[in-house]
């Protein structure tokens, strides 16, 4: 006889599943969502959360369940569902969509042997040799960003002014799309991902769930007419860049089908920016606040890599993933039941006690720093070596030019629960 638990006795309070899945929560994160996950780890580590307004989900909090829940693809799966969670309403609305298969064809919502397909595409451009490839022009950029800094004579909002642009004007770049257009990716990508946040919604509907979804329809059908017009210039004039290996594509001997070719390009533009400069801004807040290891970075750049990674695992600017079961299992003592959600909660994994010393403490030289802010498994980030190679550049070039680096006011968060991050940073530096 199963000594699973039923799922009544499994129920997480409702003031501790709201601190989690409101997109509310995340405007204060040190006080809201971590003393919940941390609360969750200690007491109901793999429980479900019955939020008024979402469908019931699981919440995994340990580290070694994300791990294994990633690893076990086929039973956790990636293509019954969206990639992350939405309110009830949005999710009927996104029903209606690409004639009611899936919002978009992206890898996140996909399973082998598709998945494997279509990652394939451009596993090979990811690798690390062929991203180093990029790396003159990446500093290029990352220069740019830094003399932008400079002008601002001392005072400058981190994310406003620097974070946004710089991981925007670096993707943009792989892809091939011109630094003019940038603009208008930027606000489609918060349109898309920041979109329970007021200041991101369209200003051209009411703020209701349905006009939110109807919003994040508007922003996928503008990024559409965008990247068809550049699939047709690549496949007309094919260079070197990122969008001539996707317009190009072929799998099993035909071309690659529109809207898995569109899916390609939102998902790297829109998961290749806001996560970096999330992350970049958190760096700078942490380093704000310890300046002694400003100071030691400062005098010692190996210990760049040991600060990126840090501020993936301080930041974990992608809040979950969810996975929906495929066939009825019992996991850590819970009985699952077919077609239910899981929500993988990696800022929880990334302070899990089990894995890290002192995890509430920022630290450049944490070794070994086993973070999963780029999840695990075959939907590992495809990305990764693209952000921390932007990351480490940026650094590079900026540390040796500031001398102090202070806040300057309040900082403010965007109020998302799949990707957030610092939404303002004012500091005050002192050029070197
Ligand atoms: C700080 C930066 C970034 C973070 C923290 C991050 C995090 C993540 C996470 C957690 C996943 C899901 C992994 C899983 O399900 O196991 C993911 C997937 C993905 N990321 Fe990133 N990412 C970052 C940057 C990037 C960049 C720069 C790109 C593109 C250039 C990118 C493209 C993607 C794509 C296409 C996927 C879907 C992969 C799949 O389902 O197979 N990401 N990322």
């Amino acid at each position: 006889m199963s000594t699973a638990v039923t799922q009544d006795q499994a129920i997480i309070p409702d003031d501790i599943a709201k601190s989690v899945i409101l997109p509310a929560s995340y405007r204060d994160e040190t006080g809201i969502v971590h003393p919940a996950l941390k609360w969750l780890r200690e007491n109901m580590p793999f429980a479900r959360a019955e939020v008024e307004g979402y469908a019931p989900i699981w919440l995994a909090t340990k580290h070694a369940d994300i791990m294994e829940i990633e690893r076990t693809p086929t039973i956790f799966r990636s293509g019954l569902g969206e990639p992350y969670i939405n309110a009830v309403v949005d999710t009927e609305f996104l029903k209606t969509m690409n004639e009611g298969r899936r919002g978009l064809d992206t890898l996140a919502n996909m399973d082998a042997p598709e998945h494997t397909k279509i990652k394939n595409v451009t596993a090979s451009w990811f690798m690390p040799a062929n991203v180093r490839k990029r790396e003159e022009a990446i500093r290029a950029i990352a220069r740019q960003s830094v003399e932008k800094l400079l002008s601002y004579d001392g005072e400058v909002d981190f994310v406003k002014d620097i974070a946004l642009h710089y991981p925007l004007r670096v993707i943009m770049s792989l892809f091939g799309v011109p630094q003019e257009d940038e603009p208008t990716m930027l606000k489609l990508t918060q349109e898309m991902f920041g979109n329970s946040d007021p200041e991101h919604q369209r200003t051209d509907v009411p703020a209701t769930p349905e006009a939110a979804a109807r919003a994040w329809r508007e922003a996928v059908l503008e990024f559409h007419q965008y990247f068809d017009k550049l699939s047709a210039d690549r496949r007309a004039n094919p260079t070197h860049d990122l969008a001539s290996i996707v317009a190009n594509a072929e799998v099993d001997g035909a071309p690659l089908p529109g809207s898995f070719v569109n899916g390609y390009y939102i998902a790297i533009a829109t998961a290749g920016h806001d996560t970096t400069s999330a992350t970049t801004a958190t760096a700078i807040q942490q380093l704000a606040a310890h300046p002694e290891q400003l100071r030691a970075v400062r005098e010692d750049a190996s210990l760049i890599p040991g600060l990126v990674d840090e501020a993936l695992r301080w930041a974990s600017p992608v809040k979950h993933f969810h996975r929906i079961v495929g066939e009825d299992i019992e996991f850590r003592g819970r009985q699952l039941r077919e077609g239910d959600s899981l929500m993988l909660m990696y800022p929880s994994a990334n302070r899990d006690e089990d894995i890290f010393t002192d995890p509430f403490s920022f630290d450049i030289t944490r070794k070994p720093n086993r973070h999963i802010a780029f999840g695990y498994g075959p939907h590992q980030c495809i990305g990764q070596h693209v952000a921390k190679l932007e990351m480490r550049i940026l650094f590079e070039e900026l540390l040796p030019r500031l001398k102090s680096i202070e806040l300057a006011g309040p900082v403010s968060y965007v109020q998302a629960n799949f990707l957030s991050g610092p939404k303002t940073l004012p500091i005050r530096f002192e050029a070197a």
